[in-house]
């Protein structure tokens, strides 16, 4: 009970998350600022159909949407956001500081994983908000791709209900190990009890329908009591109910949620195993919901009628970035000033794109104005800009005197607004950062925030957080590195380039020390090569005694083709780099506290090869109670958009304290703990070691050991047959994907040697676990084989500490009655459901493996199953503190050989009645659907 609590702890913690800056604000029923921006990547030819679509679907979902939450919720206010690259579209207004990065309905290319179908990128658990819905053009202008996939306005809040209030499909998957089609349980009848399949699914009222075979379009066959893999479920199209539309939403009459009020109209099927009853613990989806600051308490509750959607296009803008920069004499501490004069010299000088606007504003006791806002034109611009930035300090902070000048001077009036906010102390002359902060947040400005050292400021992570900025930090150990990375945090607000025209960091290095020559290698892989720039740059223009000397693969050399004396640093640019190891040699003089620091990046190798590229990012970042809200990291890698599988992902977490050694962590793509959906690019961990309250850092390394491959598709979720061949009243489309995305080997292709790195930016903790007191992470892959006598189970090992280390033991029930297997009745569960126990399982070495390994566990079943019944196994975990895991996933095995098929199975066209959500059970007229028909009366 004590995990239960917990976990709903955290669902509750996380749901503040919701209220961020670049979520739309959900205000007298009415979501406003929701932005749907369409990508760069798409082409402009067919802008008018695109547009048209969003404005009809818009409006459309919003009624669709008002009847589902009950008349609480509708769309008021909605922007389409235009690239800036769209030149020849019409728009209504410039847009003000609307981004793609930040936009949660986005119109952007198919990728190979989901093609047309429309989806939520959704890594969170239960209550989380998701990171936005994908929509591609084709979904939205092809009305043979709405009516295969669904109806867009239904489909819309299908996935609007996932992206905002964090609840999931309802549905299972083909193939799925986790998230099956169909299930079983048992049904009390007249004639005993009996086993019985049923579709996944929740619905309020029963579904018709019938089971076909895929392949032969006939009838199903069965495998150990289950349909086969080829086995489908085929609602009817006119069906009573009106729930789930986290399941068959496209069938005309499902308008509603699952819910579980006593009122037996809306009912909750808890027994399905399906992704959402995982996440949620089996709440209802309108539980969660309900639970959702949209809603709870009260919140915004039901209104007459809503009103029409006004949505307004936009086009976004160039960016006008105005630095903030302390000039308090803390500064003076470890070099900060050097640091930063150095990295914004560098920044101005080499980063920022051309058509951008910089404005210079410093601060201490006072602020002043360095420099207006000035238009990056060409290399004199630049010039220009870096040289007013010095070093001369001044005494006292005042925060809030150099915002206050950034918005009501600076970047007064324009479109596209950032401030880069760099400060090492806390304020102490006014105005403060609270006496300003509304004016900051209504100006539009996205404040990027970049703390020096530990003292800097409490606030500055919730004034990035209240405009929709940034939050990074930075240590007084850092050569330049972290500082760099966050200045170039700061340009993904400006307008995106093509996927295939963005420049990829492919290499970093840092040296300090004795060596006289360096002498390293880096890779150039098969996706990239274009406009390949190396730099090499130091503290100490005498510590490099020869400029750096590039070696292609084939041993050409290629020499120093610029020099900045102001920032000391070497340039070599190779239009066109060949794939394979690269060399490069410079020469040192020696000594300490001198530096060498070197990043290769480049473009895609040619038009038509996507990048490999990653992202990283954080659950959360202000003000984080660790001890109830662990920090999940997360690192994406994909190609273009497809992901990258078998890759190494390494976090390396910076401690607050610059003496603490940094974290290292290895993130995980295998749908365990942290990680919700295997192979899909995003790899997730955990992070549950902490020295301290204070700012942590991330960033990810990403390499590949010989095994990363590209997912270039699959052929069973992308196989289309027509939606309507005369004798089918409603075929199904396959949705992708459950818990695991498939990868085809024949199709996918090995990366190569690549590495790339990413700032996941740094978040604040205000209170970290002490002692062992983080619970291990709930298995939810738990399998089993039957082969009589043998029961064989397979999991993942999950970890003392979440997904991390290694747990004590667990706890294996084995019931005839799931109800004896859930959360609530583990505990209670008869003595003869156990079959393996806590203190039996801690001398087994071999079922103690480190989190993330394959653990099979053999049974010889004797007495503990009666033969031709089904069973169903769960198992708990517990650490060396005590603490328990929530009980895994159920998994179902059948105690004898397969039984022949069913017969009576008249061909496919056989209706198959299925009882409601709330008995959840299912039966085919007949009962020849029933695995196994057993009376034990
Ligand atoms: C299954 O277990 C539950 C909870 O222990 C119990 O209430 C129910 O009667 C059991 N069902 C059967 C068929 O034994
Ligand atoms: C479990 O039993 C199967 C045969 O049913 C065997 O192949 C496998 O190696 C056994 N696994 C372990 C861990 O003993």
């Amino acid at each position: 009970m004590r995990t239960l609590a917990a976990a709903l702890t955290v669902a509750l913690a996380t749901l503040t998350l919701s209220a961020s800056a670049s979520a739309s604000n959900l205000i007298n029923n009415g979501y406003e600022d929701l932005v749907v921006a369409i990508s760069p990547s798409v082409d402009e030819s067919n802008a008018e159909a695109i547009i048209s679509s969003i404005k009809k679907t818009i409006s459309e979902t919003s009624s669709v949407l008002f009847k589902a939450s009950r008349q609480r919720a509708f769309f008021r206010d909605v922007k389409i956001l235009l690239p800036k690259t769209w030149t020849n579209t019409s728009y209504d207004e410039a847009a003000l500081n609307e981004n793609f990065e930040d936009s949660e309905i986005r119109v952007d290319a198919r990728n190979v994983v989901y093609g047309d179908q429309p989806y939520t990128d959704q890594p969170g658990g239960c209550g989380v908000p998701g990171r936005y819905i994908h929509l591609t053009p084709e979904y939205l202008t092809d009305d043979a791709q709405a009516a295969w996939w669904g109806p867009r306005n239904k489909t819309l809040v299908h996935e609007w209900a996932k992206l905002r209030w964090g609840v999931f499909d309802e549905i299972g998957y083909p193939h799925d190990p986790t998230f099956p089609l169909f299930y079983w349980n048992t049904q009390i009848t007249a004639d005993g009890i009996e086993d019985v399949v049923i579709p996944n699914y929740c619905a309020n009222h029963d579904l018709t329908g019938e089971l076909m075979d895929i392949v032969s379009r006939g009838q199903c066959s069965f495998k150990s009591g289950f349909p086969d893999e080829n086995c489908r479920f085929l609602p009817s199209a006119n069906q009573d109910a009106t729930s789930s539309l986290m399941a068959y939403y496209y069938i005309n009459s499902i308008v509603e949620f699952c819910d579980t009020a006593t009122d037996e109209q809306f009912s909750h099927n808890s027994l399905a195993p399906n992704r959402h009853n995982l996440m949620c613990n089996s709440r209802s989806v309108w539980d969660v919901v309900n639970l959702h600051s949209d809603f709870a308490n009260g919140a915004n509750p039901p209104i007459a009628a809503l009103t029409p959607t006004r949505i307004t296009v936009l086009r976004q803008e160039e960016a006008k970035f105005c630095l903030v920069l302390d000039y308090s004499l803390s500064m003076e501490d470890s070099q900060r000033v050097v640091k930063l004069q150095r990295t914004a010299q560098r920044w101005i000088l080499h980063e920022v794109a051309q058509g951008s606007s910089v404005g210079i504003v410093k601060f201490w006791g006072t602020a002043t104005v360095t420099a207006d806002l000035t238009e990056i034109t060409d290399q004199a611009s630049r010039q220009n800009l870096a040289n007013l930035i010095d070093r001369k300090l001044g005494s006292s902070t005042s925060i809030g005197a150099g915002l206050s000048l950034a918005v009501n001077n600076v970047l007064v009036g324009q479109k596209n607004p950032v401030i880069v906010l760099v400060t090492d102390g806390e304020e102490n002359k006014s105005p403060y950062i609270s006496d300003v902060k509304d004016k900051v947040i209504d100006s539009g400005a996205r404040v990027v925030t970049i703390a020096f050292g530990d003292k800097a400021d409490p606030n500055l992570e919730s004034l990035a957080e209240a405009t929709g900025g940034k939050t990074f930090t930075v240590v007084d150990t850092d050569d330049g590195g972290m500082l760099d990375d966050a200045f170039l945090g700061a340009l993904t607000y400006q307008p995106g380039d093509k996927l295939t025209d963005m420049k990829v960091q492919i290499y970093e290095y840092e040296y300090e020390g004795k060596l006289t020559q360096l002498n390293e290698t880096f890779f150039v892989d098969a996706s990239v090569g274009r406009d390949l720039e190396f730099r090499l740059d130091t503290n100490d223009v005498n510590y490099v005694t020869s400029a750096p000397v590039l070696a292609r693969p084939n041993g050409t050399q290629i020499g120093a083709t610029s020099f900045d004396s102001g920032i000391n640093m070497w340039i070599i640019s190779v239009p066109l780099a060949e794939e394979g190891e690269w060399a490069w040699i410079a020469g040192l003089s020696g000594g300490s506290n001198k530096y060498v620091r070197v990043g290769v990046t480049a473009k895609a190798r040619d038009p038509e090869t996507m990048p490999i590229y990653t992202r990283s990012w954080l659950s959360d970042t202000e003000d984080v109670d660790a001890t109830v809200n662990p920090i999940i990291v997360y690192a994406e890698v994909k190609q273009g958009n497809n992901p990258v599988v078998g890759a190494r992902v390494r976090a390396s977490v910076t401690q607050p304290y610059t003496t603490a050694e940094a974290v290292e962590l290895d993130l995980l793509d295998n749908g365990q703990g942290a990680d919700t959906q295997a192979g899909d690019g995003v790899y997730s961990r955990y992070l549950t070691v902490y020295s301290t309250t204070g700012r942590y850092a991330v960033k990810a390394q990403v390499w590949d050991d010989g095994s990363a491959l590209v997912n270039n598709g699959f052929t069973t979720s992308r196989k289309r047959h027509p939606r309507s061949l005369p004798a089918f009243p409603l075929d199904t489309p396959t949705y992708c994907c459950g818990s695991v995305v498939p990868v085809d080997p024949e199709l996918a292709t090995p990366t190569g040697n690549f590495t790339r790195s990413a700032s996941g930016g740094s978040f604040r903790a205000t209170a970290v676990p002490s002692g062992d007191v983080l619970p291990p992470s709930r298995v939810t892959d738990l399998q089993t084989e039957m082969k009589s006598p043998i029961l064989t189970l397979t999991w993942t090992a999950t970890g003392d500490d979440y997904d991390y280390g290694i747990v004590s033991g667990y706890e294996i029930r084995l019931s005839a009655n799931r109800s004896q297997l859930l959360e609530d009745t583990f505990d209670s569960a008869e003595n003869e459901t156990l079959l393996l126990s806590l203190e039996e399982s801690m001398t087994k070495p071999e079922l103690l493996l480190e989190a993330g390994e394959k653990v099979e566990l053999n049974f010889t079943i004797g007495d503990k199953m009666e033969m031709d019944k089904f069973y169903f196994v769960a198992l708990r975990a517990v650490d060396d503190g005590g603490s328990v895991s929530l009980v895994s996933n159920l998994a179902a095995a059948l105690s004898s050989s397969p039984p022949s098929e069913p017969e009576g199975l008249a061909g496919w066209a056989i209706a198959l009645i299925v009882i409601g959500c709330l008995a959840a059970v299912a039966a085919i007229v007949g009962g020849v659907f029933y695995a196994k028909k057993k009376d034990l009366f």
